[in-house]
């Protein structure tokens, strides 16, 4: 099996649906924030607030390369602007979950732990700018994507099984 990244928004739900993958299939799967904070043994709002975003974008650089020459038959669960990686199509098959922004914003609200999943989201510290944020992705997220999800009213675990569904048939 190729590698699957996984792309999207911040709050799309890429960690709920990596997860419902790994309990349907026998992939391994790793997410690039989490392997980023065991690297620096901090948080991604630390790195945000102690270093800039540039660092971190030099950290998901650097995992990026290692992602792409190291990294075989598992599912990589990205951080929203991990897409930008030069490397991103070579390291795996690109799969994009998709909503509109406030969808996104209402789903991350109704989780009982919203307060904490926005405020260790730096760039969800601003409505107003991280929707400019989100405008200006979609087009990206789509023009890389090889298979898109739309997760709108959709639980993980559905999302999941289209996942798998569709990785076998593009593969
Ligand atoms: C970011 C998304 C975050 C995290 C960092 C930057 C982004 O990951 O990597 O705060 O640029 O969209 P999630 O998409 O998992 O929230």
């Amino acid at each position: 099996m190729k590698n699957i990244i996984l792309i999207g928004f911040m709050g799309v739900g890429k960690g709920s649906v990596a997860r419902e993958v790994i309990k349907h299939s026998d992939c391994v799967a790793v997410d690039t924030d989490d392997l980023i904070e065991s690297m620096e043994n901090r948080t991604i709002k630390k790195i945000f607030a102690e270093d800039g975003e540039e660092y971190f974008r030099d950290l998901e650089k650097k995992l990026s390369k290692w992602l792409g020459s190291s990294v075989k038959n598992t599912l990589i669960s990205t951080g929203g602007g991990f897409y930008k990686q030069k490397n991103l199509k070579e390291i795996g098959t690109v799969v994009l979950l998709n909503s509109p922004f406030d969808k996104i914003l209402k789903r991350i609200n109704s989780h009982p732990n919203a307060v904490k999943k926005l405020k260790k989201r730096p760039l969800l510290s601003d409505l107003k700018k991280a929707k400019e944020l989100y405008d200006e992705r979609l087009p990206e997220y789509l023009a890389l994507a090889d298979i898109v999800i739309e997760v709108t009213d959709k639980s993980a675990l559905e999302c999941a099984k289209e996942l798998l569904k569709k990785v076998k048939k593009h593969d």
